[in-house]
């Protein structure tokens, strides 16, 4: 009898009716579905969509909804953390400021990553603190990002019981293993990186690594996203394929330029569409809400990223961040040994950056949870990025624990994509006037 209570933070999320949808497919361990979120409104909307969703199949996890958070939190044996702070609206914020010192605004890279993490850190702090006080046994699956500094900063709280998913490491891999000619799950690959900054750096079989082969095929290579993406000449240039995200620091200059000529940003694009949604979702016949979000999805991930200069993806087949963390819950739950792309405390794995750095890498999964594999490490070229990155993340978490302005001007002057001291502080303090949630800085 399947009896696990599933807590979800951000249960008024757009993105959550694919986590229990998921969940569906499967002889999941999961009897119990707990919705948290803040805003009561998206709460009553998602859980509609999710009972009709239930509906469809024989029997599905029964589903509740709270905005009381210790209420949501006890008794949970997994927390999956999707929360947004300052929702789209935050993202709307993010991305203009950035733009308007000729910074890229992407949500998770450069000025607009640091303003994220400005605002959610402290959030999830709190969030993290209640966690191992409430329900200090769960496994906390976190989806939100920035999410490498996000599962980093819950880590202080939650040790190795936090781990951080992201799906585009894992799309990168089956991308890659399927141009190679070779069936989904074979090869071993290595891939090494912070999340959204990482490179699959061999596909072994045997003895022998398959990626110079793909690697010397220009038809082949330019046959998947990021191949089109970085080009065949990059690609042997960096002896690797590159995160997608690694888009944003290659060519800064030509996507700010994309971004500055774009009639309206990413952000701009999903409020306006997730606003309607939820209204007719509101409106919407109860049978009819789960076909009225359904659309909307499919509309989201067909424009996923082309409104930031990446152009349209070429796999919208799933596999996604849902498929993940099903995969790593099932993996917990059942003690069945599973490799997944994930982002957990570095524990030597990489050399170059200290053992509580979280860093994405092939981990093995079981009941006790996720262990680095032995890595093959980071491309020369990637480590002196990383290292930067890093140090900027470093600098958010501490402004965000001493509060200090100063602190958190370093941290965006330290960006690699910023760069410069005048810029990070006209940058702090436009977001600063604009959000709120930014007012501990001092
Ligand atoms: C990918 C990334 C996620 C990010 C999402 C943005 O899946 O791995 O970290 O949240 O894209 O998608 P969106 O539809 O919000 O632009
Ligand atoms: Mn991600």
């Amino acid at each position: 009898m399947p009896s696990k209570r599933l807590v979800i933070l951000g249960g008024g999320g757009f993105r959550v009716p694919l986590v229990y949808g998921a969940l569906l497919g499967t002889d999941s361990p999961i009897g119990e579905v707990v919705l948290y979120d803040v805003d009561p409104g998206r709460l009553r909307t998602i859980g509609r969509v999710l009972r009709a969703q239930a509906a469809l199949v024989g029997h599905a996890p029964g589903i509740s909804a709270t905005t009381d958070l210790t209420e949501a939190l006890t008794g949970a044996d997994f927390v999956f953390s999707a929360i947004r702070v300052h929702g789209l609206e935050g993202r709307v914020i993010d991305g203009p400021v950035a733009l308007g010192e000729g910074a890229l605004g992407q949500e998770t890279v450069g000025a607009g990553g640091i303003a994220y993490g400005l605002r959610t850190v402290p959030v999830v702090r709190a969030i993290a603190r209640r966690i191992s006080l409430v329900a200090p046994e769960a496994w906390v699956i976190n989806f939100t990002n920035p999410a490498g500094l996000v599962t980093e900063a819950m880590s202080a709280y939650l040790g190795d019981r936090v781990i951080g998913i992201c799906d585009s490491p894992s799309a990168l891999a089956r991308r890659v293993v399927r141009a190679l000619g070779l069936a989904p799950g074979e090869g071993q690959i290595s891939y090494a990186g912070l999340n959204h900054l990482g490179w699959l750096t061999g596909v072994r079989q045997g003895e022998q690594d398959l990626l110079p082969r793909l690697l010397a095929d220009a038809a082949r290579l330019e046959s998947f996203e990021e191949g089109r993406l970085f080009g065949a000449a990059r690609l042997r240039q960096l002896g690797a394929v590159p995160n997608e995200y690694l888009h944003y620091y290659y060519n800064h200059a030509e996507l700010v330029r994309a971004s500055l000529a774009a009639p309206e940003t990413r952000g701009e694009f999903l409020l306006k569409q997730q606003r309607q949604c939820y209204a007719e979702l509101a409106s919407a016949d109860d049978g009819d809400a789960f076909q009225a979000w359904d659309a909307a999805r499919r509309q989201r991930d067909a424009t996923y990223l082309a409104m930031e200069g990446l152009g349209e993806r070429d796999d919208a087949e799933g596999g996604g961040y849902e498929d993940v963390a099903l995969a790593l819950m099932l993996a917990i739950a059942r003690d069945s040994r599973q490799e997944l792309i994930l982002n957990v405390r570095n524990r030597g794995t990489l050399p170059e950056l200290d053992d509580d750095a979280v860093v994405e890498v092939p981990c093995a999964v079981s009941a006790a949870g996720a262990r680095p594999l032995p890595s093959a490490g980071l491309p020369a070229h990637g480590v002196d990025l990383v290292k930067r990155i890093k140090s900027a993340d470093r600098g958010i978490l501490t402004a965000a624990s001493t509060g200090s302005r100063a602190v958190a001007v370093r941290a965006m002057a330290a960006h690699p994509l910023i760069d410069s001291v005048p810029v990070a502080r006209r940058l702090i303090a436009e977001y600063q006037g604009r959000l709120p949630e930014l007012g501990y800085l001092s």
